[in-house]
This record gives C-alpha cells, sequence and structure tokens, in this order.
C-alpha cells in the first residue's frame, strides 16, 4: 500500500474508483483501519459526541482537537488524515482560520483540515489553500449550525434549499477545496452535485453517486447505542461483542477464575522458604 494523497485520491476519481473514508479518534483503531485499506481518516468534531459525551460538536476546543488528531496521525501509514476545524476556530475571521489551521498542521501533523460551510467561508478556503493546507469543505447538514437548522435536518429538500446546496458546492470548489463532505442531502441532488464537481465528493446520508463515502465509526461498528441515523449500515456489532466480554471479564475476576496460573508470573518466584521468612518478618 502507498501514502494516500491529494494526488492519488483526485486519481481515484478520474478512474472512476470509489474512496473510502471513517471517523477516528484514537491510535489503537487508527492503526486497524489504515492497516484495512481505508484511504482517508477524519478526526471529525463528532468525537464531541462520540467520545466526550456532548449533545452536538459545539463545546469541542482546538486543544482536544489537537490531542485526538496527534494520536490518529501517528497511525497512518497510508490513509489521508484530515482534522475537523471546531466550532468558532475559522468564523471569526481568515487570519484567525489561517492560524488554526496553520496550528492544526503543525502540532497534530494531519494531511488536511475540514471546515464547515459554503459561500460564508469561501475567503478561509482561499486564504487556507494558499498556505498549502489541503481544505475538505463540509455542506448540506453542517453539524455546527444544529441550532440554526433547529435540529440535525436533511438540507437541500425545496428548489431554494437544493440550489443553495449547489451555489455552495460550486462556491468551495473555486475557493479551493479539493473535496467537499455533503451531509444529509437527497440522493439526486448528490448525483448532480458530483457530476458538477471536479472536487471529490465525500457523501454521509447522500446516496451511493458520491465519489467516496464517509461514517462515524462507532456507528457502523455497532458501537453507539441503539438509535442511529437512517443512512447508517450496521457492519458489525462490536457494541455487543464488547458487552458480552465485559460482562464475562466481571464474572471471572468475581469468581476468582481469572487470573489464572498460566496468567500469572510463577516462575520468577523467591523460594517459598524466602517468602515464609518475608512473612515471618512483616
Ligand atoms: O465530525 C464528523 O465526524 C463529521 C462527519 C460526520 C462527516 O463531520
Amino acid at each position: 500500500m502507498k501514502k494516500n494523497t491529494v494526488v492519488t485520491l483526485a486519481a481515484m476519481k478520474a478512474r472512476g474508483e470509489k474512496i473510502s473514508q471513517l471517523t477516528c479518534y484514537d491510535y489503537s483503531t487508527a492503526r486497524l483501519m489504515d492497516a484495512a485499506g481505508i484511504n482517508m481518516i477524519l478526526v471529525g468534531d463528532s468525537l464531541g459526541m462520540t467520545m466526550q459525551g456532548y449533545q452536538d460538536t459545539l463545546p469541542v476546543t482546538m486543544e482536544e482537537m489537537i490531542m485526538y488528531g496527534r494520536s490518529v496521525a501517528r497511525a497512518c501509514e497510508n490513509a489521508f488524515v484530515v482534522l475537523d476545524m471546531p466550532f468558532m476556530s475559522y468564523q471569526i475571521s481568515v487570519d484567525q482560520a489561517l492560524e488554526n489551521a496553520g496550528r492544526m498542521m503543525k502540532e497534530a501533523y494531519v494531511n488536511g483540515v475540514k471546515l464547515e460551510g459554503g459561500k460564508e467561508v469561501y475567503a478561509q478556503i482561499q486564504a487556507i489553500t494558499s498556505a498549502g493546507i489541503p481544505v475538505v469543505s463540509h455542506i448540506g447538514m453542517t453539524p455546527q449550525s444544529c441550532n440554526a437548522f433547529g435540529g440535525f435536518k436533511v438540507q437541500g429538500k425545496g428548489e431554494d434549499s437544493a440550489r443553495r446546496v449547489l451555489e455552495d458546492a460550486l462556491a468551495v470548489q473555486e475557493a479551493g477545496a479539493f473535496a467537499v463532505t455533503l451531509e444529509c442531502v437527497p440522493q439526486k441532488l448528490a448525483a448532480l452535485i458530483t457530476k458538477k464537481l471536479d472536487i471529490i465528493t465525500i457523501g454521509i446520508g447522500a446516496g451511493s453517486c458520491c465519489d467516496a463515502q464517509v461514517l462515524v465509526y462507532q456507528d457502523m461498528l455497532g458501537a453507539s447505542g441503539d438509535s442511529v441515523p437512517k443512512f447508517v449500515r450496521r457492519f458489525a456489532n462490536i457494541g455487543q461483542i464488547m458487552k458480552d466480554a465485559f460482562s464475562s471479564y466481571d464474572r471471572e475476576v468475581k469468581a476468582g477464575t481469572f487470573p489464572a496460573v498460566e496468567e500469572s508470573y510463577v516462575k520468577s518466584d523467591c523460594s517459598d522458604e524466602f517468602l515464609a521468612q518475608l512473612d515471618r518478618e512483616y
């Protein structure tokens, strides 16, 4: 396998090959994804929900993103690692966006950054890409705007909304993004956007026509509770496997059957005589 880059990923789109992306937030899981051949890993600010237990992504900070991003980046020999810019780390000004994108590249040592928004963040995308930092844009249902949307709702449903999503896609491409995430966008609109754009479209709840697909990894592993969005497919039921393992451990510890002799350091014990002496001395 060789390192996925903006060049190899663009070539995959040109050849009509689909691109895989998953979210990830830790070193051990990232190693498994990298070895499995996942092309792109997103250290998403969804970690606010999946790793920190918040209701949405708004409380996540730059420091937290950098900490999680660094762990994932260290694990990836092949996957292209993208780090999400958290809420209010790029909306205030172009200078703020550039400075924070630069920090993420230097301190987390990732391959690119992602930020939410279309036309309204045109100048930010332009400035970040001009500094040589690959940008993934994120439009449609942008979770950092969940309060403005009144929840996590499908975008681009009516004609005005569909036009807005398409115009946002064209704007982020013109600004310099090399890929755009389309979240919760109707399938035919996502297909039209994919046809109109030269850059890579990454779908999540946007149908099968996008160039790439992304899912939150706990969702696709069946490890995020019972209620998941309609677009999630469970590729395994790791949540149940983990629960069963935790219960077995709990049972065996309480029954005294773990650890067994083979799981203990027996050979390196001192002689029985010496241990008896220690017993008497103390
Ligand atoms: O934060 C995230 O994980 C994301 C994906 C859902 C695309 O933005």
